[in-house]
């Protein structure tokens, strides 16, 4: 979507907030020997708390409130009875609405001590995130946000899982336009004051596409080659964007 109205600002910035500190007591509680149901019963109790309601149930009948990744799954995994070892790369995506504006945040943390090339794949995917943000500015084509993202994950030695993009959100989870992770001149739209974004890297060590796992939602690198994500929604403006999920 794109802002229209200080009332479009205000319910924007109070979800995303919301998303942003419902990641935050996730992370707060994701140890070794926690399970990802129990993490999800967390999110969930926050939000319900706030009064908000979980995106992926509300627009796909996903079966969790939040998405828990671990390791070679690079987003969609399903909160359940599997428990949180010391090595995993646990990724959470937080999305949810309130009084019908969204907002879409998630991050990878290692549970230490990890193997050195996790922690650089995390790095790596932070990074290419800042560098993503660093170029979202108005009057730019979408694909500068990509080619930053790209050129950052390829300076690492590693990849941009390409299945992958940010997208529009606001009224809805995922709305037009695409954010593609890499450059591709199909993303040459101009970016506009008041848009509103996700900007979220997945970086892999090998793999540059997923498929779909047996339980028909995680998403998970074909050669088992470790992913990690990093994702804020952003409002572009003519300088920096406001990342209305950081907190
Ligand atoms: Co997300
Ligand atoms: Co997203």
């Amino acid at each position: 979507m794109t802002i229209e109205s200080d009332k479009d600002m205000a319910g924007l910035l109070r979800i995303g907030k919301i998303v942003g500190l419902t990641l935050k007591k996730m992370q707060e509680a994701c140890r070794p020997g926690v399970t990802t149901g129990e993490l999800d019963a967390i999110g969930a109790a926050f939000l319900k708390a706030e009064g908000a309601h979980s995106a992926p149930i509300v627009t796909y009948k996903f079966p969790g409130w939040t998405c828990i990744s671990l390791n070679d799954e690079a987003a969609h995994g399903i909160p359940g009875s599997r428990v949180i070892q010391v090595g995993d790369l646990v990724n959470i995506d937080v999305s949810a609405e309130l009084d019908g504006y969204f907002a879409d945040t998630g991050a990878t943390m290692p549970m230490l001590p990890v193997a050195s090339i996790k922690q650089k794949l995390m790095d790596c995917a932070q990074t290419a995130l800042q560098k993503g943000i660093g170029a979202a500015k108005a009057g730019r084509p979408i694909y500068e946000i990509g080619r930053a993202m790209e050129n950052t994950v390829r300076g690492c030695g590693f990849k941009i899982i390409r299945d992958l993009p940010g997208h529009g959100v606001g009224r809805k989870l995922h709305e037009p336009p695409s954010v593609p992770g890499f450059y591709t001149s199909r993303a040459k739209e101009l970016l506009r004051e008041g848009m509103v974004l996700t900007i979220e890297p997945f970086v892999s060590t090998k793999a540059s596409r997923i498929y779909t796992a047996p339980d028909g939602w995680t998403l998970k690198t074909p050669d088992g080659s470790p992913a990690a994500q990093f994702e804020h929604t952003v409002i572009i403006t003519k300088g920096q964007p406001i990342l209305i999920t950081a907190v």
